[in-house]
């Protein structure tokens, strides 16, 4: 699908890239945009007041209505652009949680969570002293919305969760979470990074009262992200970057005064050429269809758990997982042997914990290769991988 938009394939047409859980290749519009701000209309953005900074400053302010669109949001000043998914989720823990979540209250999350929505708030919990608690997850690593109701005490406060986890590729319930949380007072913190790129996101639909993802993970560049907050909750949070750009004015003795949201957020030089192709990212997608995106990857995952079948020393850690996220290791082999194995036919793939580094605790394995797949891959690049997994009796003489 779409294989000639993306200069890197035509590049290298051999090469077999599965790797976007770690992020994605760029359509040739998204190169363009970045190169095009670089070469036609280069100025800072809300600071001048001369026609190539106007062009900036409306170009800039575009894409905040069009991730607005994309997400579901209701108002352009619930989008605040960040340098990425982990700052967004820093931004919600640090200006926001910081000063509402009280000594003895209890957040929920899960192990197989990333880094990014763990150590924020393992961070906050040592500083005010509320509590952190897992979920409980299936012997299939999901989330059930039965596990998350009896989770709930009268402490809970927050749930935070990715709705898709970047191991397991289980899709969680986001709407009846979402749900709950409404029903219980619960705020809902949203980890959008493995999803906003594969599935339709709305944020008012399902209750979500801060989503943060990446731009680079969905078609974007790289060093630009989005944190989505409700507008009552941000008009509440607090910034926690200070400089120029966020501020009306300041004074010897200490008096300051901060923009209206989202732009106290955003101190210091945004990253311009990286939200203007982000919004290139969006109308690429958009083109497509989420819905067309995510029913794609899921028949490229049937195909692949069909011909798996095929190998007899291959472990599947997720079949059961509605993603485009497999996890698998060949038996007696370390994963990052396989990664560089499958590196020599030409097949990107990510080895290792994934930076998931409680997971290990339910599941009962440190690391794993993981094939992330996206509407570019084809059924030709599964037989391939498929070929390479058979012949990997090999493998030795390959790595070592
Ligand atoms: N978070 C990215 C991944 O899962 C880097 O690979």
């Amino acid at each position: 699908m779409n294989r000639d938009d993306f200069p890197l394939l035509q590049k290298h047409p051999d090469l077999i890239y599965f790797d976007n859980g770690a992020t994605t290749l760029k359509p040739r519009s998204v190169v363009e945009a970045m190169e095009e701000y670089y070469t036609d209309y280069t100025a800072n953005a809300h600071r001048g007041d001369y026609v190539n900074s106007l062009i900036v400053d409306q170009k800039y302010e575009e894409v905040r209505t069009k991730v607005k669109e994309f997400i579901g949001a209701e108002r352009e000043e619930e989008i605040i652009f960040t340098k990425g998914c982990t700052e967004s989720l820093n931004l919600v823990v640090f200006g926001f949680m910081k000063y509402y979540l009280k000594r003895g209250d209890e957040v929920l999350l899960t192990k197989a969570e990333h880094a990014s929505n763990l150590l924020p708030w393992m961070e906050l919990a040592k500083e005010i002293g509320f509590t952190i608690r897992y979920l409980p997850l299936s012997s299939t690593h999901q989330l059930s919305v039965e596990g998350v109701k009896n989770s709930i005490t009268d402490k809970t406060k927050v749930i935070s969760l990715a709705a898709i986890t970047n191991v397991v590729g289980d899709v969680r319930p986001l709407l009846e979470i979402g749900k709950i949380c409404r029903e219980h007072g619960l705020l809902f913190v949203v980890d959008g990074a493995q999803s906003v790129p594969h599935i339709e996101t709305n944020v008012l639909r399902d209750h979500v009262d801060f989503l943060a993802f990446s731009g680079h993970k969905m078609l974007g560049p790289t060093g630009v992200g989005v944190l989505y907050g409700r507008y009552d909750l941000l008009k509440q949070m607090k910034p926690i970057q200070f400089g120029g750009g966020m501020n009306n004015f300041f004074e010897t003795n200490g008096r300051v005064e901060y923009k209206e949201i989202p732009t106290c957020f955003e101190a210091g030089t945004p990253p311009i050429a990286e939200v203007i192709a982000l919004g290139k990212a969006i109308d690429y997608l958009k083109e497509i269809g989420m819905k067309s995106v995510e029913s794609y990857e899921k028949e490229l995952k049937q195909y692949f758990l069909k011909r798996a079948k095929e190998i007899d020393n291959l472990i599947l850690y997720n079949e059961e997982s509605a993603s485009g996220i497999v996890a698998l290791n060949l038996k007696d082999v370390f994963s990052q042997d396989t990664a560089v194995y499958l590196n020599h036919y030409g097949i990107c793939v990510r080895a290792g914990n994934h930076c998931a580094k409680v997971l290990k605790d339910e599941w009962n394995i440190k690391n794993t290769c993981r094939i992330s797949f996206y509407f570019y891959n084809t059924k030709e690049e599964i037989d391939t991988l498929i070929e390479a997994l058979k012949k990997s009796k090999d493998i030795f003489q390959i790595v070592l």
